[in-house]
């Protein structure tokens, strides 16, 4: 993604005055925290630190409303996610990981998997009263179910 803003001689950038001698052409790059040089789509990915917290904070900050509920995770749509990576601080027990990182290879291939079949959710509702007891517990692959949730 990228945006060019072009900039008359005379103008003032960042209180800085610019003579026409000095410049004639300003061009600024923005790029999304996850985008790689080579362009490719990088989408986050939610891990099994998810499974039974489900705090769904998450869900509250996506701008496309690409998460999907299981009954106790949610997982992340990799065609829908725009890798704006804003999601990924927001998760308490920070089970969204880029899909840069390594040993991530499971849970794309599930949250793909359970995007398609989970119902879409965009609106944060109620943790489980219980999910801080199981924050940070690890392997939590065991305790995973592939029953949706009830959003939608
Ligand atoms: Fe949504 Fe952005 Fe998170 Fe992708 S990275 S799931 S688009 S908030
Ligand atoms: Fe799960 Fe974290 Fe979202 S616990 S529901 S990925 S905020």
């Amino acid at each position: 993604m990228q945006f060019f803003v072009h900039r008359n001689p005379g103008h003032d950038l960042l209180g800085v005055p610019i003579q026409p001698e000095d410049v004639g052409l300003l061009c600024v790059h923005f790029q999304p925290m996850n985008e790689h040089h080579d362009g490719a789509h990088r989408p986050y990915v939610v891990n099994d630190g998810c499974i039974r917290c489900k705090t769904m904070d998450c869900v509250a900050v996506c701008p496309v409303d690409c998460f999907y509920e299981g009954e106790n995770m949610l997982v992340i749509h990799p065609d829908e996610c725009i890798d704006c990576g804003v999601c990924e601080p927001e998760c308490p027990v920070e089970a969204i990981k880029p899909d840069t990182e390594p040993g991530l290879e499971k849970w794309l291939s599930l949250n793909a998997e359970y995007a398609k079949i989970w119902p879409n959710i965009a609106e944060k509702k109620s943790p489980p009263s219980d999910w801080r007891e199981w924050e940070g517990k690890p392997d939590k692959l065991q305790y995973f179910s592939p029953n949706p949730g009830t959003a939608g």
